[in-house]
């Protein structure tokens, strides 16, 4: 295979990772370092994420091109993920990829962090191009968005308040799990029956039609509130440590009922029966297979191997070859951004 040779650099949040891309699938070499610095604080500390990869991004990238066995001077390009994210994390990133692109003389594409997300499963999967719709869950953002072709995104829902990612690990919080909670939750929830509580599902209500703004979408906070009041309830009555694990399942029952629910309205709406999960969350098996249930057969859900549904720079170098070939190069004052607009999106007209 051949094409362009792209590195990838992700530091958004708590992954420091590099990629190697060569053309739009050959991937030929990917390092993600996760920082285990956050689990002492049950949650990302923004300076010490900073911190750590500033420590350790030289190391990752020189294994990267270890493993692809390249050099600097083979890339033809630099992609990096430059917003949204935490703003110390981002900038570490950012400014090696400005400065190896400046000494190389290189050009540098700049990548939104959820449009690369979006390019997670089409790495492992030639068939995962648009159209689709698309759930983006992650730690910071939950977007529903329908895609006819790649750039061109029409949101439909989003979050309120928190994030399907941040609920999941503040309910891992509360049940004493360690940080993230996602991965947490799902594994203590194996061992639970979701029927044995009913926790609300927000946003979803039987009279809603598509003019309605709570249609597509999402709130995951008084979800969150309910299990806190649970939580309490069952510590009081000394009952906490036996219902640990029916709190998780009923918690994830509740919070992929209505994931699936709304990506379901997208998909009645559409006429588009392809569905792409992207993002952390997208990790979750229930997920995954409440999704692919409710599609049924005629339908197909896009999905990568949790290895690249996480954080990673592969998916940068995916679609920082897309930004690429489009002709799009970053500015040599090219900033971090701990808020970026989505490229190529719309909002739905009602
Ligand atoms: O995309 P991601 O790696 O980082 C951000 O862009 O935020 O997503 C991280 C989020 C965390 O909130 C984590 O708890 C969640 O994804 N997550 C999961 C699972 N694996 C990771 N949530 C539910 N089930 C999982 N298996
Ligand atoms: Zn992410």
């Amino acid at each position: 295979m051949s094409g362009p040779v792209l590195l990838g650099l992700e530091t958004s949040c708590d992954e420091t990772s590099a990629a190697v891309l060569c053309g739009e699938a050959d991937l030929l070499g990917h390092v993600i370092l996760s920082q285990d610095v956050h689990q002492v604080y049950g949650g990302v500390v923004p300076e010490l994420a900073a911190r750590a990869h500033l420590q350790r991004i030289d190391e990752v990238v020189a294994a990267t091109l270890d493993q692809a066995s390249t050099r600097l001077t083979d890339l033809d390009a630099l992609a990096v993920t430059a917003g949204p994210g935490l703003i110390g994390a981002l900038l570490v990133g950012v400014s090696w990829a400005k400065a190896a692109a400046f000494a190389l003389d290189r050009p540098l594409v700049a990548v939104h962090h959820m449009e690369a997300h979006l390019f997670g499963p089409v790495l492992e999967d030639p068939d995962a191009h648009p159209p689709f719709v698309a759930l983006l869950v992650s730690g910071g953002h939950t977007l529903l968005l329908h895609a006819p072709k790649w750039g061109d995104y029409v949101l439909l829902g989003e979050t309120r308040d928190d994030a399907a990612g941040e609920a999941f690990d503040k309910v891992g919080k509360m049940l004493g799990l360690t940080y993230p909670g996602g991965p947490a939750v799902e594994r203590l929830a194996q061992e639970g029956r979701a029927d044995r509580f009913t926790l609300p599902r927000p946003m979803v209500r039987g009279h809603q039609t598509p003019d309605d703004d709570e249609w597509y979408d999402f709130s995951f906070s008084g979800l969150k509130t309910a299990v806190a009041t649970l939580v309490r309830t069952l510590d009081r009555d000394g009952t906490l440590e036996r219902e640990r694990p029916h709190v998780a399942a009923a918690f994830q029952e509740a919070a992929v009922d209505v994931l699936v629910t709304k990506t379901m309205r997208a998909v009645d709406q559409t006429g588009c029966c392809r569905v792409l999960l992207g993002g952390g969350v997208s990790a979750n098996s229930r997920l995954r297979e409440e999704t692919a249930a409710r599609l049924g057969p005629n339908g197909s859900v896009l999905i990568a191997s949790p290895r690249l549904s996480l954080d990673n720079g592969a998916m940068v170098a995916r679609a920082g070859l897309f930004r690429f070939m489009r002709g799009e190069r970053a500015e040599p004052d090219l900033s971090a951004h701990a808020s970026l607009p989505f490229p190529g999106l719309i909002r739905r007209r009602r």
